[in-house]
């Protein structure tokens, strides 16, 4: 258990490291990534949608990119053309298979500068309708194979130290939103986990990001039947992806336009953000 100690009794605070200095110095938050080449990448989601988007961009800006998810087929499909790439299919929900595919990228490159988080599903539910069997599922997959992915990595990014760690929660995160009652709070972990995390990381010379997409057309949209305000293309939150990696953000959120007008909604007091939210969803 973590007590709070008055300020006189803290210790002394540790110098801060040259990267810490010169991040804060450009404004940005992780140091800024200028060119892709050679760059070893782990993209875990990447068979479609948001995560093979960005595994094809950073083959396209020359990275060595290594995909993961359950399709093989759907990742050899966006590999095609780049024989830098590596598939390393795996079921994220199954610890062992999550080993193993890191056991083959560090026997395949002896170590990775960047891994990305991006395998999730969202699924609808309300008060009225909750699926037990569903909510674990959605835990399971959006929270703890994070956790799992995290064991399996970070020893070896602590060790280089140096390397990055992008999780892909949600702007269902920020607040609690209609029809979002398992899959809201599994992507609020996820935001919190990774604030947490950059306390650890970056003294330790680790990047990390956190992105926060609004809503993008993908196979996990197509589902949903009420209009998506701010939608873009997969393609393009790609590119939002990879350029908040180069400036060095944190916190990669986009379309701004929509995700900066639910920032704002969620410091409203909860007697102007409920009404406000049931006006715009009609939910
Ligand atoms: N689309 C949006 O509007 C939106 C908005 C905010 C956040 N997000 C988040 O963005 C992420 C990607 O979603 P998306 O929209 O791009 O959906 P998607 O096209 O359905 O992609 C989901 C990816 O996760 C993989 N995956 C699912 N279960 C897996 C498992 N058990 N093991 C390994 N991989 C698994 C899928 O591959 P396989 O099925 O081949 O395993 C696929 O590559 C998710 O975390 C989602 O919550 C999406």
């Amino acid at each position: 258990m973590m007590y709070l100690q008055s300020p006189s009794a803290r210790p002394a605070r540790p110098a801060r490291s040259a990267r810490a200095g010169s991040a804060a110095r450009g404004w940005s938050m992780n140091p800024r990534i200028r060119d892709w080449h050679g760059k070893r990448v782990w993209v875990i989601g990447a068979s479609t949608g948001i995560g093979a988007e960005t595994a094809r961009l950073l083959l396209e800006k020359g990275a060595r990119v290594a995909l993961s998810a359950r399709r093989e087929a759907a990742l050899h499909r966006v590999m095609h053309g780049h024989p830098q790439a590596l598939a390393l299919p795996l079921d994220v929900t199954v610890p062992g298979q999550v080993l193993q595919a890191r056991d083959r990228l560090l026997a395949e490159w002896q170590g990775v500068d960047l891994v990305l988080l991006v395998a999730g599903a969202y699924n609808e539910m309300r008060a009225d309708d909750i699926d037990l069997a569903v909510v674990d599922q959605l835990l399971d997959l959006n929270l703890r194979s994070v956790f799992r992915c995290l064991d399996a990595v970070l020893p070896t990014l602590l060790a280089q130290g140096e390397g990055g760690i992008g999780v892909v929660s949600s702007v269902a995160g920020y607040t609690g939103l209609p029809k979002a009652l398992a899959y809201g709070p599994t992507k609020a972990a996820l935001i919190n986990l990774s604030e947490s995390l950059y306390f650890d990381l970056h003294p330790r010379g680790i990047s990390v990001y956190l992105i926060n997409p609004g809503f993008v057309a993908t196979p996990a949209t197509e589902q949903n039947d009420f209009a998506m305000p701010g939608l873009i293309s997969a393609r393009c939150a790609a590119h939002e992806i990879v350029s908040g990696m180069e400036k060095g953000r944190f916190h990669i959120h986009f379309p701004k336009r929509f995700t900066n007008w639910l920032r704002f909604a969620r410091l409203l007091p909860y007697r102007l953000y409920f009404p406000l939210i049931h006006k715009v969803t009609g939910l």
